[in-house]
């Protein structure tokens, strides 16, 4: 295990820095706020964080629309607490990665203000700048979040490209200058120290070149359509990828390989740093050594229910697929998504299923990532009110139910709070005081609170509680950097038909290891059989405390519901 590097034994912890901690007490999260949690942070036993967006910003994306890749935004702090910020963490043996956002920059960067400013101007050909097609835009590409992908600008009379937002314009990657002043922002926050990036968006990079037509003949409303009205999950999913085909010449273009494999170059130089993709495309991997270091197995979090099925299918596809020496890289949640608690829970054993999904993430092969929050069982937000809405992603939503397809307000406003993001955005929550402990009493945090806070969900209550959420994940993560084979182990299923328990291997030759993991994923107790050539499974860890010895045969074991167990072999 020691030949691993610290990317493949840590776990990762994604802050989302407007909603972590709020140092200064003005209802947002900033660098004081964060620096004073870091021995929380260390008490739970996270390795590293990721940070979400830390930049100067309109926030018309919620900070990843960067107007300033360089500092910091005043409402976080200075660049002096940034690096404070990472000095105290790197003190206490965590390790930061930053997000950086290649794709498209704000509007409001001076880069985007030059380039718009005139059509000689030399910032021009950094955007994707195009002549108007038959009175219309330059071709029938879409915003992934919502309408045409060209903005016309009067001042010049072209049309400029966004991926996302129109406040977020494409940066033109086919010319080295970008590649160029990209590549200095993150020599920049290397040079300060930070252990890597989770590169933000990167299969949108690039455009065909020729900008052709999608030949999708359903309209992105239609198809949109079709999504929000599927019955069930794989229906959903199927509307999905149907609305995927629109973007065919917009996402996932050859070219990017070669980005990856020159920033991977880049960071080699530095020591120990890491790449993070926000992609699920293993081709990001290049040969296994020369493109990114890690890419998300996000196809594991796309189901409603976390079944052995579904598991067992995903570990087979993701790692037979994975070219070697490639390392794998699981989460359940983030910023985009729901919280794990409300997305996977079935409305009546939700707590037992955030201890399992937890569990999933820290036994199975790859490098776990979490979500600020998720070990209190922070759940969904389904903000009531459009105005306290700050997702516009989800206001975009409103208005097109409300606008476009007649639906009521109050049901539009629900569909908009599912689809946006601000469900899983909203303060942590840190004690039973006012406002969460977040902010002091009284003053209006930047999203609402959630009410929970007061029924439990927060960190000083569960602190408290030895049979609380909180305490089993910081007894979990303890027990995993102590059982080396949940790190470097390979994995092996076992009893691949089991419809209602995932039970697998953990097997590391190097470090005379083997694990046994049975995760009950039901409310039946069970009795199992396995034959592993052995009959002594030295317990080291269970959800529950009625074992009465610390040893069991695995050709006789018996689990009750819910249960996460996890044995010693050998
Ligand atoms: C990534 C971010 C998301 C953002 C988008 C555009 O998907 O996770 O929050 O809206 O990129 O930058």
């Amino acid at each position: 295990m020691t030949e691993l590097k610290w990317w493949q034994k840590a776990v990762f912890y994604q802050i989302y820095p407007r909603s972590f901690a709020d140092g200064n007490g003005d209802g947002i999260g900033d660098f004081q706020g964060m620096i004073e949690r870091l021995d929380y942070l260390q008490d739970l036993g996270i390795d590293a964080i990721w940070l979400s967006p830390h930049y100067p910003s309109p926030l018309v994306d919620c900070g990843y629309d960067i107007s300033d890749y360089t500092s910091v935004t005043p409402e976080y702090g200075t660049l002096e607490d940034f690096q404070h910020f990472l000095d105290e963490a790197h003190q206490r043996g965590i390790r930061a990665i930053l997000d950086l956002v290649l794709n498209h920059t704000s509007d409001q960067h001076p880069w985007f203000i030059e380039s718009r400013s005139s059509r000689d101007n030399p910032k021009r050909n950094w955007y994707i700048w195009r002549d108007g097609r038959g009175g219309g835009p330059p071709n029938n590409w879409y915003s992934c979040f919502g309408g045409p992908a060209w903005e016309y600008d009067p001042a010049t009379g072209q049309y400029y490209y966004h991926y996302f937002f129109k406040q977020q314009p494409d940066l033109n990657w086919h010319n080295p200058q970008v590649k160029e002043a990209m590549f200095g922002v993150a020599r920049f926050w290397l040079d300060l120290g930070v252990d890597g990036f989770r590169l933000d968006a990167i299969g949108t990079i690039f455009e065909h070149p020729a900008l052709p037509d999608h030949a999708v003949k359903s309209s992105q409303l239609e198809l949109y359509r079709a999504w929000r009205s599927a019955p069930n999950a794989e229906e959903r999913e199927a509307a999905w990828k149907q609305q995927e085909k629109l973007y065919e010449y917009q996402v996932g273009q050859p070219e990017t390989h070669e980005l990856m494999r020159s920033l991977r170059a880049l960071i080699n130089e530095y020591r120990d740093r890491v790449l993070v993709g926000e992609d699920d495309d293993i081709a990001y991997y290049g040969d296994g050594h020369n493109e990114l270091h890690l890419l998300f197995n996000f196809p594991l979090m796309r189901t409603e229910r976390l079944t052995p099925a579904w598991v067992r299918a995903n570990q087979q596809a993701r790692l037979t697929a994975l070219p070697l020496g490639a390392w794998p890289c699981n989460t359940l949640g983030n910023h985009d998504s729901e919280r794990v608690f409300s997305h996977y829970g079935d409305g009546q054993n939700d707590a037992a299923i955030a201890r399992l999904s937890l569990a999933l993430m820290l036994t199975l092969r790859g490098t776990p990532f979490l979500y600020n929050g998720e070990e209190i069982g922070m759940t969904d937000l389904l903000l009531s009110d459009i105005h306290q809405f700050r997702d516009q992603l989800g206001i975009w939503v409103y208005q097109i139910e409300v606008e476009v397809l007649g639906t009521p307000p109050e049901e539009a406003v629900l569909l908009a709070a599912h689809a946006g993001r601000d469900k899983s955005r909203t303060p942590m929550q840190w004690s039973d005081a006012p406002n969460a402990g977040f902010s002091p009493a009284g003053v209006e945090t930047w999203l609402p609170v959630n009410p929970n806070y007061a029924q439990g969900v927060n960190v000083a209550s569960q602190l408290a509680d030895p049979d609380s959420l909180l305490n089993f994940y910081r007894r979990l993560l303890r027990m995993r950097k102590q059982t080396p084979a949940l790190i470097a182990g390979d994995y092996t299923p076992l009893h691949e038909d089991a419809p209602d328990y995932l039970a697998f291997l953990r097997s590391s030759t190097a470090d005379r290891q083997t694990c046994l993991v049975v995760l009950n994923m039901s409310d039946q107790a069970h009795t199992l059989r396995f034959d592993l050539g052995t009959d002594t499974a030295r317990l080291v860890f269970s959800s529950h405390t009625y074992h009465d010895s610390t040893t069991s045969d695995p050709s006789c074991l018996s689990v009750v519901p819910f249960e996460v167990y996890i044995a010693e072999l050998n």
